[in-house]
């Protein structure tokens, strides 16, 4: 599915919804660096979070540590960047991945509160008596897991009307090829 898409046209997609601008861009390439010792600290306290969520255990279960381990390295990928094509259709191959193991979408947005939840606390300590700083940095990540949490979204979103479309054909009997000419020809 993933070749069809215009990654391009999903980045820009994504910066017009969240509003992550280039200055949000500049602003977590030069303090990112400051954040990342923290970042295992943030994801040990996601995983806490959500191991009081009863509906998320099922996904949890006897893959905890190398779910923390990906999770990490998706949390340095965002303070990190490059923010282009290519972090657009990483995130939205995470999207898939969890689409595939059938996790409800409510989890992604829950993920990304309860990321802001931990981060705060860290910025706080980070930028003490640096209130500039802070401000810049706080929109930054608010635009950044904004970004992330549209893309996977946006995967859910696509997976869902496949699926759809998938069933209305086994159930009719009508084929892809059959499906696809009538859609051109009903386009408008
Ligand atoms: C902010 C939200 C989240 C982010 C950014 C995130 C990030 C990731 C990443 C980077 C991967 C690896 C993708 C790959 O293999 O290419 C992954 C996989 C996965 N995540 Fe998440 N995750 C989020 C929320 C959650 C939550 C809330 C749960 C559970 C309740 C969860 C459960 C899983 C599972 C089960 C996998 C698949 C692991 C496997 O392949 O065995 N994720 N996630």
């Amino acid at each position: 599915m993933s070749e069809t898409i215009d990654f391009d046209a999903l980045f820009q997609h994504g910066r017009l919804y969240s509003g992550f601008d280039s200055e949000d861009e500049q602003t977590l390439k030069a303090e990112g660096g400051k954040l990342l010792p923290h970042l295992q600290s943030v994801t040990d306290q996601f995983y806490a979070a959500l191991a009081h969520i009863p509906d998320a255990q099922p996904f949890l279960e006897g893959r905890l540590e190398a779910l923390k381990k990906t999770h990490v390295a998706w949390l340095q990928t965002v303070f990190s960047g490059p923010y282009d094509a290519n972090f657009a259709a990483h995130m939205h191959k995470v999207g898939e991945v969890h689409v595939q193991v059938k996790l409800p979408v409510e989890f992604m947005a829950c993920g990304m509160i309860q990321i802001s939840r931990y981060l705060i606390p860290v910025l706080a300590q980070v930028y003490a008596g640096d209130s500039d700083t802070l401000a810049r940095m706080m929109k930054a990540i608010n635009a950044v897991t904004g970004f992330c949490l549209i893309l996977m979204q946006e995967s859910y979103q696509s997976s869902l009307l496949a699926q759809e479309l998938e069933k209305f054909m086994s159930i009719t009997g009508i084929s892809r090829a059959l499906f696809n000419n009538l859609a051109a020809a009903y386009k408008d």
